[in-house]
C-alpha cells in the first residue's frame, strides 16, 4: 500500500512538472523564421512566426534574405523581442511593371498626406535588435526608376510603419534604398530608436527623392539617437502633432532635419511641440534644419496650427548651404516654394539655435521668412561661427516677419 502510495504522488509530480515546463516553455517561446531562398515568398512565414511568438517571444530571422511579396500586419505585439541577423527585401522581380503595380494596388494608406505602406508593426514593450547588420532593404532603384523624381507620387509606399506602439526599442538596424519614406512612427509614444543606418542612394539618374529617413506623426517621447541618414531627401521630419522628441549624436548627408511639412488641412489643429536637435554633424546638406508650413490658401487648404519649443544646438556643418531656414509656402505644385507666403496661419514660436559651426556656401546664416498672417516670435541664435570654405565669415540674417529676433539682426 505505502508503494502504491508513493508511485502515486511521484506520477502526480511528474504530471506537475510537465506542466509547468510547458508553461514555461510558452513563456519564452522562440520562433525561428525560415527563408525559402532566392525567389520564394517569405511573407506567410514571417507572419506565422509573429502570429506564434509575437505575445511574450522572439522571433529570430537568421543570416539570410527573406524575401517579402505581399504586404504585411504585425500589430499587436507585447513583450517580444524581434532579432534581425540577416536581411529582409520588398521583392520586386526584375518584370519592373507587373511588381510595381502590384505594390500601388496593395499599398495601404496611413490616413495621412496620401501616403501609403507595406509592412505595419506595432504592439507595447517590442525589442527590434538588427545588431548593426540586420537589414530591411527596400529595393528602392525600381521606385526611383519609376517615378522619375515626380514627388509624392500616389501610392508609392514607405517601407516600415510602426504604429500604435509603446515603451519600445528599436537599435542596430540598416535600412538601405527604401521605396518612399524609410519609416513612419505613427500614433505611438516612448519609442527609442538607437545605432540606426539609413541609405537611399539612386545609381541612375532618377534621384532617391521622398526617401526620408524617417517621419513621425501623432507621437509623444520618441528618442532618435546615433543615426548616419545617407538619402535624397529629409534625415528625419516630424511632422503632425509630435511632441517631446530628441534626436541626438546624429551624422546626415541628405537634405537635413524638418518640421513639417505641417498645416496642410482645413480645419485642423496641428502642433509640434518641444523638440531639441544636438550633437548632429551635417555633411553636404542643403538647409541642416528648416521648419515647412503649407500656404493658407486654397490650392492647399487655410493650415491652422502652432509650433514652438524648438532647441537646436552643438552642429557641426561641412559645406551645407546655410544652418537655418524657415518657409511658409509649402503647396501642391510638385513641392515647390513659390507665392503665397504670406497666408500660412500656422504660428511659429520659441526656436533656439545655438553652438553651431563649420563651413556654408550661402551668404547668411538663416533664412526665416515667416507668414505675414502669423509672424514668428522669440527666435534666438547665439554662438554662431560659420564661414566661407576660403574663410570668410558669415553673419548676415535675412528675414520676413520675424518679431523681437534675439541676438541676430535682420539684414544684416
Ligand atoms: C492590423 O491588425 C490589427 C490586429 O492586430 C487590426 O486591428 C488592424 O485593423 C489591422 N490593420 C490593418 C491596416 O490591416
Ligand atoms: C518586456 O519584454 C521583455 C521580453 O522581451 C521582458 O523580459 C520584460 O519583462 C518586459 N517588460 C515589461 C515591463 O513587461
Ligand atoms: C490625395 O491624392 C488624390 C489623387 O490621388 C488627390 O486628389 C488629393 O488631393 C490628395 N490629397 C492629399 C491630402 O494630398
Ligand atoms: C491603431 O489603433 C487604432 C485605434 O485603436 C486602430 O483604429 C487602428 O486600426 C490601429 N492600426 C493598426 C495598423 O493596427
Ligand atoms: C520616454 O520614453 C523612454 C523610452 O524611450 C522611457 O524610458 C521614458 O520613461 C519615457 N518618459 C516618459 C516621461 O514617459
Ligand atoms: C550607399 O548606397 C550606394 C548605392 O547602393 C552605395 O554605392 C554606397 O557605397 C553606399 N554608402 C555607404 C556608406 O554604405
Ligand atoms: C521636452 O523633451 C525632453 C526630451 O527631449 C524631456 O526631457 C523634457 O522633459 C520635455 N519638456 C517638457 C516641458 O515636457
Ligand atoms: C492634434 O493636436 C491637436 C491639438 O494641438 C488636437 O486638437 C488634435 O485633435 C490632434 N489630432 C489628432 C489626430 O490626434
Ligand atoms: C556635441 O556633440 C558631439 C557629437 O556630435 C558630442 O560628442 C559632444 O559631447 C557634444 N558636446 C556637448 C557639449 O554636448
Ligand atoms: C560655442 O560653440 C562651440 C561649438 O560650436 C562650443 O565648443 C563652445 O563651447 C561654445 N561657446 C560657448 C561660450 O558656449
Amino acid at each position: 500500500m505505502g508503494t502504491l502510495k508513493v508511485l502515486l504522488l511521484l506520477v502526480v509530480q511528474a504530471v506537475l512538472a510537465i506542466t509547468l515546463f510547458v508553461d514555461v516553455t510558452t513563456a519564452g517561446k522562440t520562433c525561428e523564421v525560415a527563408s525559402k531562398g532566392n525567389s520564394g515568398d517569405d511573407t506567410d512565414a514571417i507572419l506565422s512566426a509573429f502570429k506564434s511568438c509575437g505575445q511574450n517571444g522572439r522571433i529570430v530571422f537568421g543570416n539570410q534574405v527573406y524575401y517579402v511579396k505581399r504586404v504585411m500586419n504585425t500589430t499587436g505585439l507585447r513583450n517580444v523581442q524581434i532579432e534581425l541577423r540577416g536581411k529582409i527585401l520588398a521583392r520586386i522581380n526584375h518584370c519592373l511593371f507587373a511588381d510595381t503595380t502590384y505594390w500601388l494596388e496593395q499599398s495601404q494608406p496611413i490616413g495621412y498626406q496620401n501616403m501609403s505602406t507595406v509592412w505595419w508593426l506595432g504592439g507595447d514593450n517590442i525589442t527590434f535588435d538588427g545588431f548593426g547588420t540586420g537589414t530591411i532593404d527596400g529595393n528602392g532603384q525600381v521606385w526611383y526608376d519609376l517615378v522619375k523624381g515626380y514627388s509624392n507620387y500616389p501610392r508609392r509606399p514607405m517601407g516600415l510603419t510602426i504604429v500604435n506602439t509603446t515603451n519600445s526599442i528599436f537599435r542596430g538596424l540598416r535600412f538601405v534604398q527604401s521605396q518612399m519614406w524609410t519609416m513612419t512612427i505613427l500614433r505611438s509614444q516612448n519609442v527609442l530608436l538607437t545605432d540606426i543606418f539609413v541609405n537611399s542612394t539612386s545609381r541612375s539618374r532618377s534621384p532617391a527623392r521622398n526617401t526620408d529617413g524617417a517621419d513621425t506623426l501623432f507621437v509623444n517621447n520618441i528618442t532618435f539617437r546615433g543615426w548616419k541618414v545617407i538619402n535624397g531627401d529629409d534625415g528625419i521630419s516630424l511632422k503632425a502633432n509630435s511632441s517631446n522628441v530628441l534626436i541626438e549624436d546624429c551624422d546626415f548627408y541628405g537634405l537635413g532635419f524638418a518640421l513639417g511639412s505641417i498645416g496642410q488641412y482645413k480645419g485642423i489643429f496641428e502642433h509640434i511641440e518641444n523638440v531639441t536637435v544636438r550633437g548632429i554633424r551635417y555633411f553636404g546638406t542643403q538647409w541642416p534644419a528648416y521648419i515647412k508650413t503649407w500656404t493658407g490658401v486654397a490650392k492647399g487648404y487655410p493650415p491652422n496650427g502652432g509650433g514652438g519649443g524648438f532647441g537646436f544646438s552643438n552642429v557641426t556643418v561641412t559645406r551645407a548651404y546655410g544652418a537655418f531656414q524657415i518657409g511658409q509656402c509649402t503647396h501642391f505644385r510638385d513641392g515647390g516654394q513659390d507665392g503665397d507666403c504670406d497666408t500660412s496661419r500656422f504660428q511659429i514660436r520659441d526656436i533656439r539655435v545655438s553652438d553651431i559651426k563649420g563651413t556654408i556656401t550661402k551668404d547668411s546664416v538663416a533664412s526665416l521668412k515667416c507668414s505675414a498672417s502669423a509672424p514668428c516670435s522669440g527666435l534666438s541664435f547665439s554662438n554662431i561661427s560659420l564661414k566661407r570654405e576660403s574663410g570668410a565669415s558669415i553673419q548676415k540674417y535675412s528675414c520676413a516677419n520675424v518679431v523681437d529676433p534675439k541676438g541676430f539682426n535682420c539684414g544684416l
